[in-house]
């Protein structure tokens, strides 16, 4: 059996059961805004040295939960360690981002990557996931986590970020059979990874699909969808008899919740884009829902910070079911002092919602 986790609450939302405040975390939580964090990635170096050395890693995933009354932990990696493990030469160019050396472009390229075994070339992840473990002694869950299919394609057929996705668009209008082939395959590297954090003890899974909102929705269907709901149809649903509950986060997928509920996954990610009550409203009792605060709003004056927290807890309403977070990553230029104010307002504001919460049962 599983040790039981002090603080359950972000589990509980994630699979619709009753809590007493509305669980919250933030995506890139362990990043660029906290003083500590900087002090720990100039010590390692570069970014990926800072994701293989599991010691580093673990000291960052802690960081903020050290400040702040966080609901859960997430492992301190990138979606970019997959396409690092296939050989394609990644690195990350001060201030650029990633780059990718060698651009996945025509079949014999898609052909000649290896699906990385998690267990050797992906280790340190692993690593990281059981030092973290350890370190968290059961306060809040852990959290694991991979890019899609479609997410991670795009970096490596653009090379890179991009804004146009000009690369891999002409792929997938030119020749979608190369663009599948190469999804495929990295859709089965995705479901070996994330089926060994599981092992390594991650408590819940979420799938980052950062550009997945770049498509038409028919595209989305075939390009991105299919390959998410590939991976959560292979996914170990149980560890150590507890249910691993699995996110899934397009961004900019607000036209397409149905579709994204009706695949096997708990709780939909949702950016600022939509309402939540609207959001709530069209996947009714499928799935759970996570977000969606706009992060530019932790730029705003603590008052206005709370107002805004106090209309997305009062547009999701009454119950289970609502995991608070914001719709991107938190920027770098965020003060770690209004995160302070962002958390303890969440908690503080939601507990009304769920005051009767024993009662709905
Ligand atoms: O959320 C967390 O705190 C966990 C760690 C995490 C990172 N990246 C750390 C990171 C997670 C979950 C990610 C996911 C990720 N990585 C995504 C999907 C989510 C999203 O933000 O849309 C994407 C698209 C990436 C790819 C990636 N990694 C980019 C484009 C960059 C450069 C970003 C930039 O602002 O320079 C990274 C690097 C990265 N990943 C950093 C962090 C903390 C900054 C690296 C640094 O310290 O310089």
């Amino acid at each position: 059996m599983k040790q039981q986790l002090e603080n359950d609450n972000f589990i509980r939302a994630l699979l619709r059961q009753p809590t007493e405040y509305t669980p919250v975390w933030l995506m890139r939580q362990a990043g660029r805004y906290l003083p500590e964090y900087r002090v720990t990635r100039q010590k390692a170096g570069d970014f990926m040295t800072l994701c293989q050395t599991p010691e580093l890693a673990c000291e960052v995933t802690l960081q903020p939960l050290q400040r702040y009354n966080l609901d859960a932990a997430i492992l301190f990696s990138d979606i970019l360690t997959i396409p690092h493990a296939m050989n394609v030469g990644l690195h990350f160019a001060e201030g650029e981002g990633p780059v990718i050396e060698k651009p996945v472009r025509d079949e014999n390229a898609v052909l000649a990557l290896p699906i990385p075994d998690p267990e050797t070339e992906l280790r340190y992840v692993m690593d990281a996931v059981r030092v973290i473990k350890h370190e968290l002694h059961h306060r809040v869950p852990l959290i694991g986590f991979a890019g899609s299919p479609w997410t991670i394609a795009c970096y490596m057929v653009e090379g890179g970020g991009s804004k146009l996705f000009w690369q891999i668009k002409q792929m997938m209008y030119q020749t979608p059979e190369i663009l599948h082939a190469l999804l495929d395959k990295l859709a089965d590297a995705v479901t070996l990874y994330l089926n060994a954090q599981i092992a390594a003890g991650v408590d819940a899974i979420m799938i980052f699909d950062t550009w997945g909102g770049v498509l038409t929705t028919e595209n989305y269907k075939q390009f991105s969808l299919a390959y998410m709901q590939k991976i959560l149809t292979k996914l170990q649903r149980m560890n150590e008899n507890k249910i691993i509950p699995r996110i899934i986060f397009t961004k900019g997928g607000a036209n397409w919740l149905e579709n994204m509920a009706a695949t096997d996954c708990d709780a939909l990610g949702v950016d600022w884009t939509i309402e939540l009550s609207q959001a709530r409203a069209r996947v009714g009792d499928k799935v759970a829902l996570q977000g969606n605060l706009d992060p530019a709003a932790l730029m705003a004056a603590p008052a206005r910070l709370k107002e805004e927290v106090a209309n997305i807890l009062a547009s999701y309403g009454h119950g289970a079911g609502h995991v608070f977070n914001l719709g991107h990553g938190i920027d770098k230029t965020t003060s770690p002092e209004i995160v302070s104010i962002l958390i303890d307002s969440v908690h503080e504001l939601s507990k009304q919602y769920h005051a009767n919460s024993k009662k709905s049962l």
